[in-house]
């Protein structure tokens, strides 16, 4: 008698493999009985009768050559020698099939990956035997990471003027997802991967920065600065020096305005344009100069009047002996 069994069987966790095994056996026997065994001796167990067997183990086989069986759900404690066996009526005999089959399990579990396991890493996995066209069911390998790149991107990318819509989206690339929340100067303002400004105001110009968080780790993004540009607002003049204005002072009007960018100030007495700049100096001034005064603050995105200040320039009464 003979019985070709296949070499060794390398198998993973979880996974089921068959292989074929043939057996012959000399004319003028009859089969009587065919099981598969993992002991020697008188009464060899018969594993499909086994209560850790018999529900993994199937006989794919026929009573005649095929000795092919299946094993599922294959453990480390399944490691052993399995021996084919079969009885035959007359003459009465029982063959055992030499040297039988090793099954070595080889386990692979997270922790043996996991110190050198990449994100490239993840993906479905499959073993084959060598030389065996039989492939297993895919596992997934799932890769967590901290999240890596975070930044922040803004819509719209150009300039921003005030009342505009405006949108921060945070990127960053980690498993599990990450959380994120948005952080304008160091103060938490929302959270969420998009951080929508509906009517922006100059209030909002600042540093921003986005923090994505999951189980594995937290990254900051690198700040973004939002600018708000606006026209003039609060125009108004202030005058340097005395109150009390007579011939030959000098004086100085100033305009202050808030507007971004900077506006362009320009001097009008009586709607009549007289300097521009922000600072308007009078010296040696005479009643000529007497009068209501006013700035305009101007730049690209509007333009706005100062009230009127009124210059009211006296005589010098010159005491002659
Ligand atoms: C033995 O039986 C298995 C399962 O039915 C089958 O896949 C295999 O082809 C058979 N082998 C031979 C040599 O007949
Ligand atoms: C100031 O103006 C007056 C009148 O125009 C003139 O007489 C005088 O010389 C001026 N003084 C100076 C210092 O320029």
């Amino acid at each position: 008698m003979s019985i070709r069994i296949a070499p060794p069987l390398l198998l993973i966790f979880l996974l089921m493999i068959h292989s074929d095994c043939t057996y012959t056996y000399p004319t003028g026997y009859q089969i009587m009985k065919v099981f598969w065994t993992n002991g020697w001796g008188v009464k060899p167990p018969d594993l499909s009768k086994d209560p850790e067997y018999s529900q993994r183990l199937q006989y794919l086989g026929d009573e005649q050559q095929n000795c092919t069986i299946r094993l599922s759900h294959v453990t480390q404690k399944d490691e052993h020698m399995y021996y084919f066996r079969f009885t035959t009526y007359t003459p009465d005999n029982k063959w055992l099939g030499h040297p039988g089959v090793t099954l070595t399990v080889t386990v692979y579990d997270s922790s043996t990956r996991y110190n050198s396991v990449r994100r490239e890493d993840a993906g479905r996995y499959s073993c084959a035997l060598h030389e065996h066209t039989y492939i297993s069911p895919a596992v997934h390998l799932n890769v967590m990471y901290p999240p890596k790149e975070s930044f922040v991107a803004v819509n719209p990318s150009g300039e921003i003027v005030e009342g505009d819509s405006v949108t921060l989206s945070c990127s960053s690339d980690s498993n599990p997802p990450a959380e994120i929340s948005w952080f304008k100067r160091g103060k938490f303002v929302g959270s969420g991967r998009i951080y929508s400004i509906s009517k922006i105001s100059s209030d909002h110009s600042g540093e921003y920065k986005c923090k994505s968080i999951n189980k594995r780790g937290e990254k900051y993004s690198d700040a973004v600065t939002l600018n708000v540009m606006y026209h003039p607002k609060s125009v108004s003049v202030f005058i340097n020096g005395s109150p009390e204005i007579v011939e030959g002072d000098s004086v100085t009007l100033i305009c202050s305005s808030d507007s971004n960018p900077p506006a362009e100030i320009s001097w009008f007495k009586e709607g009549t344009f007289v300097g521009s700049g922000r600072i308007y100096s009078i010296s040696n001034i005479s009643s000529d100069y007497s009068g209501e005064y006013k700035c305009k603050s101007r730049n690209k995105h509007g333009e706005k009047d100062s009230d009127a200040v009124t210059l009211n320039v006296m005589c010098e009464l010159m005491m002659v002996q």
